[in-house]
């Protein structure tokens, strides 16, 4: 049992968004998990990006969904009825492509789950397509909005792509961020050498970017609210490291692909795991 912004979770290990879709298919591992973040939910539906999707690298996954996802009104309608019965901490995922859309998917779900994550990796249409994740001011503007307009945990899920989460990660807890997650995808590119053109360009997961991911958790340590950590994470032991940095809880992401059951023994081993070494502060 672990305690984060005043809410108790079962174990430290979390389901991050977007590999388990809902939860709703493997449910024995999501009953059991401290925390599911959803697919990132928009305001309209969308059907995502065209095929390839997925691309595996010898070390990961380059993905470009497109934020495939219902929207956020069948989201309540059709899948949240269900996903409210999972033994588990719900935590939406909001992708909104405005400030704006961020507050109305927020209001749209209300009080019916745990928390939000603000997914700020999306393109901001009113400032030309850039990250707001890159921009701590936007951030900022961004958790300062939403924050207003609900009680329930906010969780900030920042990019780190070409700019230093420490900064974002400040603005977001100076607005009243309850927490960070990081990272998201990193930018990444897989060449058709035969057309001479991009097959995919997409987002980075899985073990190649777990070296940068526990660096940028570490790089928060002396952050005031607690660190979800993730990134490439496979074993019990990858977890250890994530905590032994300063994460609170951490996620799993790609690993849900190669075995949607490995959550299940990553929390029983990092259990022991914890037991066994008492988690110390390397600083
Ligand atoms: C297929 C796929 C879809 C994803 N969809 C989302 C999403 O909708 N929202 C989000 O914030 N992150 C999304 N992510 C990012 C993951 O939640 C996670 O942050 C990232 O994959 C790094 O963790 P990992 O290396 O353990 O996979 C997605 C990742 C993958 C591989």
């Amino acid at each position: 049992m672990i305690e984060l912004f005043g809410m108790k979770f079962k174990n430290p290990v979390f389901i991050a968004s977007g590999v388990f879709e809902f939860g709703l298919k493997y449910k024995r591992v999501s009953n059991r998990v401290g925390a599911l973040f959803t697919k990132g939910i928009t305001l309209k539906p969308r059907t995502g990006n065209p095929p390839p999707r997925i691309y595996e690298t010898p070390c990961g996954l380059i993905n470009t969904v497109g934020l495939e996802n219902p929207g956020v009104k069948e989201f309540v309608k059709k899948i949240l009825p269900r996903i409210k019965k999972l033994k588990t901490r719900i935590f939406v995922n909001v992708a909104g492509f405005t400030k704006q859309e961020f507050v109305q998917i927020v209001q749209e779900i209300g009080n019916r789950v745990d928390g939000f994550e603000l997914n700020v990796s999306c393109p901001n249409v009113k400032e030309g397509g850039v990250q707001f994740g890159q921009d701590p001011q936007i951030c900022g503007r961004i958790v300062t909005a939403v924050r207003k307009k609900t009680k329930l945990p906010v969780i900030v899920k920042l990019t780190a792509n070409f700019c230093d989460p420490l900064i974002t990660a400040k603005a977001c807890v100076d607005a009243g961020a309850d927490a960070i997650a990081l990272i998201n995808t990193l930018h990444a590119i897989k060449f058709d050498t035969t057309k001479k053109k991009p097959l995919i360009i997409g987002g980075l997961s899985g073990p190649a970017i777990r070296p940068f991911a526990l660096y940028c958790v570490y790089r928060l340590k002396a952050l005031k609210v607690p660190v979800i950590g993730g990134g490439g994470i496979v074993s019990a032991r990858d977890a250890y490291e994530f905590i032994l940095a300063g994460a609170s809880a951490i996620t799993l992401g790609s690993i849900c692909f190669r075995d949607p059951y490995a959550p299940l023994k990553i929390i029983k081993e990092l259990k022991k795991f914890m037991s066994e070494q008492k988690p110390r502060r390397l600083n």
